[in-house]
């Protein structure tokens, strides 16, 4: 069974969440708690917590924690107004919004009963979300290592490990169950510039894993995937559009290109719960842009651009369907049309 440090969770008394700072990694692990919806806020805005399912989780956790503390008069103004200021922190991973409204939509739906019995209500169905991520990263972790082989060297992107999610993680799921039991599966994992999630955590995941990985640049994957290095790419994702296209890290579109040119197959792995069929396309798929300071000084020991140059840092881009050789999900792998099968996997 996998060994991997818990995350996100309630502390005890159920007043605070609990959480790693990633930020912080990998050169201390430390846990913080929660208490306040400003520091709530920040935590995401910040990227102590992040990766799409995990920003969902841990939104499902403060929308309870939050709600333990509103009077009958004011309960239900108050939690629109939470729930919106938590959605309104990060907009491309559909998690946030959509577990923070599930939750939102559980309470309303209980209006009338004592306030007691929905906030327990809220309880339980955080922990829902969690359990349902539990379950289906391990599903997903079956299904993408069905399409890898003994012997094959992955590309990892950005973070989508057990950080990112719940246990086995999305994109790193079929890494960590190959390592269970016993098959030789690597991976060159990328930096991903500017946060750095793949050398920070992707990094530290799979060397505490005893998985075999080597950290390269971004700009290295071309001449891996051109030496024969790589025999898939793997990542995970913020938010499918219903035609298939992919909001995910920064670079996940590049990478896919030179995976086409030289014929990698690149699996993109995610819950169903991060799967928008409200989002036509990926062109309607909202990308964040964040402090071009990330670009500029963050992560350097003094600023290595010129102080104020200006900066351009979308965190996300989106990788065409046309370049995704097969989706993952709980329910199985899914391959082209994506608009159709998509479409079906919902019923
Ligand atoms: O900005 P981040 O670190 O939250 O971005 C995370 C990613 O892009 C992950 O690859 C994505 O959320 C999938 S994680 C299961």
């Amino acid at each position: 069974m996998l060994n991997t440090p818990k995350n996100i969770a309630l502390s005890p008394d159920g007043s605070a969440v609990r959480i790693i700072d990633q930020t912080l990694l990998p050169g201390e692990l430390r846990y913080i708690e929660l208490r306040d919806r400003e520091a709530m806020y920040e935590a995401i805005q910040k990227l102590r917590i992040r990766g799409a399912p995990a920003i969902g989780i841990f939104a499902g956790y403060c929308v309870y924690v939050l709600a333990r503390r509103y009077g009958a008069e004011e309960f239900f103004a108050r939690l629109d107004e939470d729930c919106g200021y938590l959605i309104s922190c990060r907009p491309t991973a559909v998690n946030l919004a959509r577990q923070t409204e599930r939750m939102r939509a559980l309470a309303h739906a209980m209006a009338g009963r004592p306030i007691d019995r929905i906030v327990e209500a809220l309880g339980r169905e955080a922990r829902a979300i969690h359990e349902e991520d539990i379950a289906m990263c391990r599903a997903i972790a079956e299904a993408g290592l069905s399409l890898l082989h003994g012997g094959d060297t992955v590309l990892t992107h950005c973070n989508a490990g057990p950080l990112a999610t719940s246990e086995y993680g999305t994109g790193l799921g079929p890494l960590l169950l190959a390592a269970e039991r016993g098959m030789d599966i690597r991976a060159y994992v990328d930096e991903t510039r500017p946060l750095l999630q793949g050398a920070r955590l992707t990094a530290w995941e799979l060397q505490n894993a005893g998985i075999d990985c080597t950290l390269i640049c971004d700009n290295m994957a071309a001449l891996a995937m051109k030496q024969g290095r790589i025999q898939a790419v793997l990542a995970g994702c913020d938010r499918m559009a219903a035609n298939g296209d992919a909001a995910n890290k920064i670079g996940t579109c590049g990478a896919a290109i030179i995976a086409k040119h030289y014929e990698v197959p690149v699996y993109i792995l995610l819950p169903s719960s991060t799967i928008d069929m409200t989002c036509p396309t990926g062109a309607d798929i909202p990308i964040e842009e964040r402090d071009g300071e990330e670009i500029r000084s963050l992560w350097y020991e003094k600023p290595m651009a010129p102080a104020g140059v200006k900066c351009w840092d979308p965190a996300f881009d989106v990788t065409d369907h046309e370049l995704i050789t097969a989706v993952v999900t709980e329910k199985g792998v899914i391959y082209p049309p994506y608009d159709v099968n998509l479409k079906r996997l919902f019923g």
